[in-house]
């Protein structure tokens, strides 16, 4: 046994806290890259799963009033592949799901529960009653009201130009969509528009866990 101590590779490393920072830099960025790179080549993130299409005009119009509305600050719209999650929910989010969200609205907040899966799970009268005064049907809520979105009258001008701008964007709607956009929301409010959105949530993911 010789008592010359050799330092070995690591302890080299492991005493210059530089060299140590540049090589951690290093490794973090490898694992980063390793996850990242693939996604961009996958098909599967960018390609709308079987039946997703760009929102229909009172759709597009209901999403848009949930963004300025600011539901996501307590929503969102993203199941994990938890087990808890999945069974609570429903199957985990794809990303060829939203594709046509812009912007998406996935987010992690969850002051109220995850709404990927809402579309179907109560009626539309539901709905309404619960938006325009959530304790009317679920008494403990902290949920706010939102009783304007029943006066307020949609703007079939302004969906149709979203969708032009949307199209622009890449998201392949028809002509005859543009054209009939302003009479799909003619008369209708943005209640109406919010559960016309909420009702299509999940709408194409695939069942079960
Ligand atoms: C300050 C937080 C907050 C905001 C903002 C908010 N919600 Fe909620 N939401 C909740 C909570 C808490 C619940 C659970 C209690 C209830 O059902 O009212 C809930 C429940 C819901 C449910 C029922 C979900 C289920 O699976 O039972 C829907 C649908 C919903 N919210 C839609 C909306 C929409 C649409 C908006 C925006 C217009 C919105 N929420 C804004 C907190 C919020």
């Amino acid at each position: 046994m010789s008592d010359k101590h050799t330092p070995n590779p690591h302890e080299k490393i492991e005493k210059n806290v530089g060299l140590m920072a540049v090589l951690i830099a290093v490794a973090v960025s490898f694992g980063g890259l390793a996850e990242i790179v693939p996604l961009m080549y996958q098909a599967e993130a960018i390609q709308p799963l079987p039946g997703v299409k760009p929102y229909p005009a009172l759709q597009l119009a209901g999403r848009d009033v949930y963004v300025r509305e600011g539901c996501y600050n307590c929503h969102s719209q993203m199941v994990r592949t938890l087990r808890f999650e999945t069974e609570r929910y429903g199957h985990y989010s794809l990303a060829g799901e939203s594709v046509y969200d812009r912007p998406f609205q996935w987010g992690s907040k969850r002051t109220g529960p995850d709404l990927a899966r809402v579309g179907g799970r109560y009626s539309d009268d539901w709905h309404r009653v619960h938006l325009v005064n959530p304790r009317d049907v679920v008494p403990e809520s902290n949920m706010p009201s939102f009783p304007w979105l029943a006066e307020n009258a949609l703007d079939g001008q302004e969906v149709t130009a979203r969708m032009h701008a949307l199209k622009k964007l890449g998201d392949p709607y028809t002509d005859a969509q543009l054209r009939t956009a302003a009479d799909e929301v003619a008369g209708k409010t943005e209640l109406d528009a919010v559960v016309a959105y909420l009702q299509a949530l999940g709408k194409h993911a695939p069942r079960g866990g």
